[in-house]
């Protein structure tokens, strides 16, 4: 007698995946939330937040953000009106901690549906990291190579200058996929245990994973 299941997605996979980029598509045509933690720690940094600053000093080194500021964070995000349906995960749960601490979270609407691991090797993550550019108004992900914009610097939504993140630099890059090994990919082998993983070639472009990530989730 579940009158109240919402749909949680999770979107796995190494910094670069492309785990926003799909975010990004996927929530008009699910009419769901893209849930990006670094987006809204980005966002708070923007405007100076005590959230913002306390979170630079982690994201500058690529490490992650203390549990628990970043998981009453998620808890206030989910209570937002358009959270009513479900959200589509991009970048937490990133650890155990919370990824337990999701599930509560989940656990009255039906708990977390489906956990997508968008699979590509480091090389190809790194390519991906070092080309990225980021509106700075709207968030919208761009690639020099991959994804440019139809004008260059310029995003193709609003017109917002592209910027490139601070934590996008070689050597913090480096410790990200460390961070990623250690401390997320663990969770590859959690949600795999509650037959909630599916796995995605994210070597592929953009549009063909897209589809396929479409494909399963509709
Ligand atoms: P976050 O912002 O989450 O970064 P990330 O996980 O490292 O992931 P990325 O944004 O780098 O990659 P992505 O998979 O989204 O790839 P994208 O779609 O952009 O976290 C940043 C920091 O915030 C963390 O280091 C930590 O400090 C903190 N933080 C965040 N969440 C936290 C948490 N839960 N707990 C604690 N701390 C937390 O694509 C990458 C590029 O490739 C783009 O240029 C794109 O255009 C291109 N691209 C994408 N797909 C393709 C494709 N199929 N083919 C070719 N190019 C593609
Ligand atoms: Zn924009």
């Amino acid at each position: 007698m579940s009158v109240n299941n919402r749909k949680y997605i999770v979107l796995l996979g190494v910094p670069g995946a492309g785990k926003g980029t799909q975010a990004q598509l996927l929530q008009d045509k699910l009419g769901l939330p893209q849930i990006s933690t670094g987006d809204i720690f980005r966002y708070n940094l923007k405007n100076e937040t005590e959230l913002g600053l306390l979170a630079k000093s982690y994201m500058d080194k690529g490490d992650l953000v203390p549990d628990e500021v970043t998981i009453r964070m998620v808890e206030d995000r989910l209570q937002q009106d358009d959270c009513a349906n479900g959200a589509i995960m991009d970048g937490f749960p990133r650890n155990l901690v919370q990824a337990e601490a999701f599930e509560k979270m989940a656990a009255p609407y039906g708990g977390v549906s489906v956990t997508p691991l968008v699979s590509i090797e480091d090389d190809v993550a790194i390519e991906r990291i070092t080309g990225r550019r980021t509106c700075r108004t709207c968030g919208a992900v761009y690639h020099i190579k991959f994804n440019p914009p139809k004008q260059a610097d310029i995003c193709d939504n609003d017109g917002g200058p592209l910027y490139q993140r601070d934590d996008d630099k070689a050597e913090t890059v480096r410790n990200r996929l460390y961070v990623y090994y250690k401390q997320t990919a663990p969770l590859v082998g959690y949600y795999f245990a509650k037959a909630l993983l599916v796995e995605l070639d994210g070597a592929r472009p953009i549009s063909q994973v897209h589809e396929e990530l479409l494909s399963l989730l509709r």
